[in-house]
């Protein structure tokens, strides 16, 4: 970034950031035409005062001298990415060798989390999570913090300094899970009654109810989590809920074992009031028709997490049949199952696991659900994913290049599409060159 000396940069004036400015105005379907679902402003002009956008500007139409400018011309300037579901102490075991999901949790993830009681490691463990998901270009997400308590109050906590939307649970577990990270149902709803009071609507931070997955719930403690959602439906939009569903054929097999009344694993949170239009379920690879209609009539949504399901083995998430029965879908990154924090990987794996099915993502619906679809499915279309005036300046700069693969690749791009398309698949955070939170400098590499 180049700073104009007429103009300084502060935090709280009106700032004009100056680049190639992308984002999306609806959802651009599968169509490699997006004439009208997309805006491109070359070497434009993104204004922001008091923290949200009010306008972009094309190269023709500069602001005058009372905006203070920022100079990133020749740079791709996004709404940053949005990430529905990632779980925050699993950066510690990302990348961890030769398991299945259940194995996998088992031999890695619980011990992981089961640190997290400890204070100082939940307050540093945030600080780090918080940190690393806006240098991947990533500016909003919905997280599993651990059991504890405190790795919720930590991360609540840090994205508070940095001003981020977030929504973040603390993780629901009584049943076939190590001792010591096993609720007692009343101290865990006493713990949420607790967040969500001092959490939820507070600054730009919500609360997720989050069962782990029915397989470590009793019905009694799904029973519970349904109960918050109704007590604070009226509460700031109402809380969210999250979890996962339908990832692993053994896994659905253990569920149907475990729930024999249910009509399937979507059914198990159904039925206890767990499926809403703030709800996020993680995977759905092995939904069936019935499942996929159940949750288009309650507006609940699905994270794609193509990275995850590739490194653990689950399968194939077919995009085009949830969109069919008219399912919300977002890329999400599933770290520590998946393997980066960037969405732009997260696309890339995307694209494969539907190529692999015969089905084609663009650069426009995959970079429209990473940023505004995302921010649908979580409810927020208001606030982020997108440029509209009043929404939340939360934008990131990327390189279109980084190497002289990308670059000679970028150099010979004849179409926006082609250029959007092979920098989704070649980009990842070496790429990123800032992050802004509400028009605030947060990352810089
Ligand atoms: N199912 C239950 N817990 C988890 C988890 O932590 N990660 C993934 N990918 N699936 C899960
Ligand atoms: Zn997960």
């Amino acid at each position: 970034m180049t700073v104009d000396h007429a103009h300084p940069p502060s935090n709280d004036a009106r700032t004009a950031l100056r680049g190639d400015i992308l984002y999306f105005l609806r959802d651009p379907g599968w169509s490699e035409d997006a004439t009208g679902a997309v805006r491109f402003e070359p070497d434009g002009w993104l204004l922001i005062d008091q923290g949200r956008v009010v306008a972009v500007r094309a190269a023709d139409e500069p602001p005058d001298s009372s905006w203070a400018r920022q100079d990133w011309r020749g740079h791709l300037v996004m709404p940053g990415f949005i990430d529905p579901h990632v779980h925050a102490p699993q950066l510690d075991v990302i990348a961890s060798y030769g398991a299945a999901l259940l194995d996998w949790l088992e031999r890695y993830t619980f011990p992981a989390e089961a640190r997290y009681a400890d204070a100082g490691q939940s307050r540093l463990g945030a600080e780090r999570f918080l940190n690393a998901l806006l240098a991947h270009g990533t500016t909003s997400a919905l997280v599993f913090a651990t059991v504890h308590k405190i790795s919720s109050e930590a991360l609540f906590e840090a994205g508070r300094q940095l001003g981020m939307r977030l929504i973040i649970g603390k993780v629901l577990m009584d049943s076939n899970c190590p001792a010591d990270l096993r609720d007692d149902i009343a101290q865990a709803e006493q713990d949420c009654i607790e967040l969500i009071e001092r959490w939820h609507g507070v600054d730009r931070l919500a609360y997720a109810v989050t069962p782990r997955f029915a397989a470590t719930s009793s019905d009694a403690q799904l029973a519970m989590a349904g109960g918050l959602l109704q007590r604070y439906a009226g509460r700031a939009g109402g809380l969210y809920m999250q979890t996962h569903v339908a990832e692993n054929r053994d896994e659905v097999r253990w569920i149907a074992e475990l729930f024999p009344d249910s009509r399937s694993y979507l059914d198990v949170y159904d039925r206890h009031g767990l499926l809403t239009r703030r709800s996020v379920l993680a995977h759905g690879i092995w939904l069936d028709d019935a499942d996929r209609a159940r949750m288009a009539q309650t507006g609940s949504s699905i994270a794609f997490s193509p990275s995850s399901n590739l490194f653990l083995g689950s399968g194939l998430f077919d995009w085009a049949k949830a969109e069919a029965a008219g399912v919300g879908v977002a890329p999400a990154s599933d770290v520590g199952g998946g393997t980066s924090l960037c969405q732009l990987r997260t696309l890339a794996d995307g694209y494969k696991v539907l190529a692999l099915q015969g089905q084609r993502m663009t650069a426009w619906q995959g970079l429209y659900a990473a940023t505004r679809g995302a921010a649908r499915a979580l409810d927020l279309e208001h606030e982020i994913g997108h440029f509209a005036p009043g929404t939340a300046a939360d934008v990131v700069v990327w390189r279109w290049a980084e190497g002289a693969v990308q670059q000679r690749r970028q150099e010979m791009a004849r179409s926006l599409h082609e250029r959007l398309f092979a920098w989704m698949m070649l980009a990842d955070e070496r790429n990123v060159a800032a992050a802004y939170i509400g028009g605030r400098l947060r990352y810089r590499p």
